[in-house]
This record gives structure tokens, sequence and C-alpha cells, in this order.
């Protein structure tokens, strides 16, 4: 039996105090745009997808940090509807990595809880991409204690368009339309907003990136490039949130006098 002093949060606890992170003020949903990559591949001297295969460690070292500060979901924007308009061989290698990654790392994600998802128009991917992301959609079976959710070929004007078609084609009324209604139609139904946004390279834009779900979520920029990303950069992201006063447009909290 577990004593209560090992307990897995504790412990957990006890590790993010040390690292100067207030664990019961961690963001529930971190959602990440991982730029950078071409950049980093550059200034060694090599082509574009170098930066590309590098990055996973970076994808691999954020996991574990949301999974070390408890954080319950982390969204990553791995491939936008316009990054098909890349060259075709950047294009090729970077689904291929995306299905090595997932061949080689599901088990592993799985054993540590981790759930793993698509958002986006999972239909316009290879079809070796989209077996893959049905193989391991099943998750773990034990305990979830990270949902990754990958955005492919995702951007969220095409998130919009399509979310309004599914609700005109259901005959939905403009007075049906609420926020909620319209939140019941994104991808994103069943996750809640994102609390935090980082943007790596230190490009100050959303990008087409869950814009309507952003709407209050604290923006974290960095200039370190996504291959060099590690846990302490998610880290410096958490401290970061955890300074800021979210006010959801309110007034700011009366000072006592
Ligand atoms: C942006 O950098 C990054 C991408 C378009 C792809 C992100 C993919 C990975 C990190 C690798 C695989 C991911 C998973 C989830 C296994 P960029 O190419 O736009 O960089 P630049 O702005 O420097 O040109």
């Amino acid at each position: 039996m577990t004593s209560p002093s090992t307990h897995p949060n504790e412990a957990r606890d006890r590790a993010m105090r040390a690292a100067g992170i207030d664990p019961h003020r961690v963001p529930e949903h971190v959602a990440v745009i991982m730029d950078g990559n071409g950049r980093w591949a550059k200034r060694r001297g090599e082509e574009r997808v170098f930066g590309h295969a590098h990055g996973v460690e970076s994808v691999r070292a954020t996991v574990e940090a949301a999974l070390e500060s408890g954080v319950r979901y982390l969204t990553l924007y791995a491939f936008s509807t316009e990054n098909w308009n890349r060259p075709k061989d950047e294009v090729d290698a970077l689904m291929d990595l995306l299905v090595k990654t997932l061949v080689q790392e599901a088990m592993e994600l799985g054993s540590k809880g981790v759930r793993l998802r698509a958002i986006g128009d999972v239909a316009s991917l290879p079809a070796a991409c989209q077996a893959e992301l049905e193989r391991v959609k099943e998750g773990p079976e034990g305990e979830v204690h990270l949902d990754l959710v990958l955005a492919l070929s995702y951007s969220a004007k095409w998130e919009m368009v399509e979310a309004i078609r599914t609700m005109m084609g259901e005959g939905l009324k403009p007075e049906d339309i609420l926020p909620s209604t319209i939140d019941k139609y994104l991808q994103t139904a069943d996750l809640p907003d994102p609390e935090l946004m980082i943007r790596t390279s230190g490009e100050h834009r959303i990008s087409n990136f869950m814009l309507w779900q952003l709407a209050y979520a604290e923006l974290h920029f960095t200039s370190v490039l996504w291959p060099d990303f590690r846990k302490e950069h998610f880290f410096d992201a958490i401290r970061d949130f955890q300074h800021r006063e979210r006010r959801f447009g309110a007034l700011p909290n009366a000072k006592s006098s």
C-alpha cells in the first residue's frame, strides 16, 4: 500500500513547489504552437526536415513536463492546413516523421497514462497516418493522466467553417445558436478551453490556431526555437501564467485598503 507521504500527487506537488510552481494553479489545458524548426536547421546548415526530426525530442520533453506539472490536456499544433503548401518533400517527411513517432512512442505514452487523439481534417492525411491515429486513440488501459491532442491539418478557420456547415446541415435556426452551441460543434467539443498558449521562436502571432478557444487564454511567447524547447521552458511558461491576473473582461480585484 502507498503510504500517504509517498502518494504520487504529493511528490509531484513538492517537486512543483521546489520549481516555483503552485501545484494548485497549474493550467488545465495548455496549447502550443511549435515553431522554429526550419530556422534551427538552417542555422546548422541543414535541411528543414532536420529541425522537424529534432523537434520530436522537444515533444517528448513537453509531454513529460505536462505530466510532471499536472496539466490535464496538452494540444500541439503539429501541421496546419497552410502547411500543405510547403514543398512536397517537406510535407512527406513530416508525415513520415509523424507516423514513425506514433509507432515508436504509443506504448510508452500509454504506460504513462497519456491518451492521444487528433483534431483537424484528419481525412486529408495520408492513409498510413490515419491508420496510426486510429490505432493509438484507444488510450491507456488504466487511468488517463494527460490527453495529448495533435492538431493535424488543422486551422481555426477550417474548423469554424466545418462547424457552421454542420449546424446548417442539421437545420439549426439563428436563435438556436449561442456561444455554447458553437463550442459543441468545434473539434474541441469535449475539451476545456486552453488557459495558456505557448508559442516558440519569437513570433508573436496566433496563426489561425484555436481562435475561438483561445479567447481568454494567457499567451506566452518565447524566443527559444522549438528543437531547443525543454521542460524548464515549459515550467517558465507556467510560472509566467501564474503571475498573470486573469480578469475575463471584469474589473481588477479590489485591493483591501
Ligand atoms: C514549425 O516550424 C513546425 C512545424 C510545421 C512542424 C512541427 C512538427 C514537429 C515538431 C515534429 C513532429 C511532431 C510530432 C507531434 C511527432 P517551421 O518549419 O515553421 O520553422 P520556421 O518558422 O523556422 O521555418
